[in-house]
């Protein structure tokens, strides 16, 4: 442990933001727009670890809108166990797969800063994708560092810290089937 670093010693009340039946009907909407206007052929690239819940419903949601993705993950870090953004964007784990040449659609959890996703996308272009698309869980438009806006967005947020879905404060909550607010974290 060191200063700064984030601790749970105990579970505490969760306000519900976002129900697990909006995030899945959000989730069917997003499809459905994603196939209109990508088409059937695409690439989805996960940024680790926050968005794997996400991920893995909106690839069943594609499927219902009849795209047939192919999957890979990266593992980007620029928070640590922190809540405050450092700054700094690292690649922790990298794509098994090249990009050239394709349609990418590149999924996160929150955008609030821009940082990380403008570092993912760049990484993209760089490495040659045909076009790269941002879809993401969460926007946060209050504190951006970056000039960038996702294409899909599933939710804007409040300006708060949030868990669940995916989402973690200090590696916990990634459980919860829907979006909250820890009561006082
Ligand atoms: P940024 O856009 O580079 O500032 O980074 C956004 C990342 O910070 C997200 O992908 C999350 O991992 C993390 N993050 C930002 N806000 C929250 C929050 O409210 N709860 C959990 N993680 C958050
Ligand atoms: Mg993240």
């Amino acid at each position: 442990m060191e200063p700064g670093d984030a601790v749970v010693t105990e579970s505490r009340a969760i306000e519900v933001l976002f129900s697990a039946a909006e995030i899945a009907h959000r989730n069917d909407a997003l499809a459905r727009q994603i196939a209109d206007q990508m088409g059937s052929e695409i690439q989805v690239i996960a940024v680790l670890k926050g968005s794997f819940v996400f991920a893995a419903d909106l690839i069943r949601a594609l499927h219902g809108a009849g795209v047939r993705p192919r999957i890979d993950f990266m593992t980007l870090s620029s928070y640590g166990a922190a809540r405050q953004s450092s700054g700094d964007v690292a690649i922790q784990r990298d794509l098994s797969d090249g990009v050239a040449g394709q349609d990418i659609l590149l999924v996160d959890d929150i955008l609030e800063s821009g940082r990380t996703l403008a570092f993912a996308k760049r990484l993209l272009n760089d490495r040659g994708a045909r076009s790269v698309k941002l879809c993401i869980l969460l926007d946060k438009p209050g504190k951006r560092a970056q000039p960038l806006e996702a294409d899909y967005v599933g939710f804007v947020c409040p300006d708060r810290f949030v868990v669940g879905y995916g989402l973690d404060y200090a590696h916990y909550y990634r459980e919860l089937p829907f979006i909250g607010v820890v009561a006082d974290p």
